[in-house]
């Protein structure tokens, strides 16, 4: 038998969290022949709530679950842990906004970041859901040097799948007949979705989205305001951010990027789409998490190379590379 794999959640009482915890005990994110030992992080504020996550998740016998931490304590949660998916954080209330809640998370990233450093496996995996996504994600990794900077990436894969939707929806296909879609940039609402590679199996082969959707204009201004948006049509209709998606989509990024993502489609592959440090790629600047096309091997992320980008994409990728810089530079004045 395996080995358990230990896995932090922080925020482990909030909804995502509440989500998240019996997906990854049944094996969605690590796989059904993989032992996981739970580690749950929250604040002191919510300390017994979190204890009755953990009472459930006893109760619930799951037969891969080998063991449950549930913790107010951060090194405690972070010890000896190899995936770390990062919920918790200060929620932005109505009326607030990013540049408000900014201080509050920087800290609590900051703080994190020494403690995963000091405290979990050498090869951890991070994966950082709460908001600002990609800029928490940004001050963990420069504030956890001593962690391969390929460890540490941010969830644009929920944006990603609804983007897969949406197509989906319009050519009345099943979503899991759509790929290559690609989520450019910050999860925000400057996220540009894009379809240009995009792909859908059909009873006559594989076509190109653009050469099925006739209606080019849909494309270019529906489709990606719907899914940019999709985020607050959720909290409309039910009153709260969503969780069963975020929490879904969060073990497809860890599974696809441990266990790799399906190979020789064409012969580029399938790809998925994840927030990481850019390398320079598509002319993004160094120094900032953004997300790309990546596939996955052995562990592995790298960003896909060779797409052709139009001008329409450039500037669209550009306008969301030029927020996540000044999220950066408000982020850093938060320290000073
Ligand atoms: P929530 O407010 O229900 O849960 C957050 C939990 O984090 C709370 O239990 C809170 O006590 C805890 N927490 C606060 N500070 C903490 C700290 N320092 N250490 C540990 N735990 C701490 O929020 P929800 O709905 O679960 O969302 C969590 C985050 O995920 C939010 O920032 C949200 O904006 C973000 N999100 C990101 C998505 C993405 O695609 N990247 C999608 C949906 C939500």
């Amino acid at each position: 038998a395996k080995n358990p794999v230990r896995v932090l959640v922080t925020g482990a009482a909030g909804q995502i969290g509440y989500a998240l915890v019996p997906m990854i005990a049944r094996g969605a994110m690590l796989g059904l022949d993989q032992p996981v030992i739970l580690h749950m992080l929250n604040i002191e504020l919510a300390a017994e709530a979190l204890n009755g996550v953990k009472m459930e998740l006893i109760d619930a016998a799951f037969p891969l679950l080998k063991g449950v931490v549930a913790t107010t304590d951060v090194a405690e949660a972070c010890k000896d842990v190899n995936v770390a998916v990062m919920v918790g954080g200060f929620p932005c209330k109505e009326g607030m906004e990013r540049k408000d809640v900014m201080p509050k998370n920087v800290l609590i990233y900051k703080a994190q970041a020494s403690a995963l450093e000091k405290h979990a496996a050498p090869d951890c995996k991070v994966l950082v859901v709460a908001n600002p996504a990609n800029t928490n994600a940004l001050i963990l990794k420069e504030f956890a040097p001593s962690i391969p900077g390929k460890n540490i990436t941010c969830l644009t894969r929920l944006d990603h799948n609804r983007a897969l939707n949406q197509i989906s929806e319009r050519l009345d296909v099943h979503v899991s007949d759509v790929k290559n879609v690609i989520i450019w940039g910050n999860h925000s609402s400057t996220q540009y979705p894009d379809v240009n590679c995009a792909t859908v199996t059909t009873s006559s082969g594989k076509k190109f989205v653009r050469e099925i959707v006739a209606d080019d204009k849909w494309l270019n201004s529906e489709f990606i305001t719907t899914v940019q948006q999709r985020g607050d049509a959720i909290i409309k209709a039910r009153k709260l951010s969503s969780a069963l998606s975020a929490a879904s989509s969060a073990c497809d990024h860890i599974r696809d990027w441990v266990l790799g993502t399906p190979k020789v489609e064409n012969c580029l592959g399938t790809w998925v789409s994840m927030g990481v440090y850019s390398d320079g790629s598509y002319g993004i600047q160094e120094g900032l998490i953004y997300s790309f096309p990546v596939t996955c091997e052995k562990g592995e992320w790298s960003i896909v190379q060779g797409l052709k980008i139009d001008e329409f994409s450039r500037a669209k990728m550009d306008a969301t590379a030029k927020e996540l810089a000044e999220e950066k530079s408000l982020a850093y004045s938060c320290l000073n």
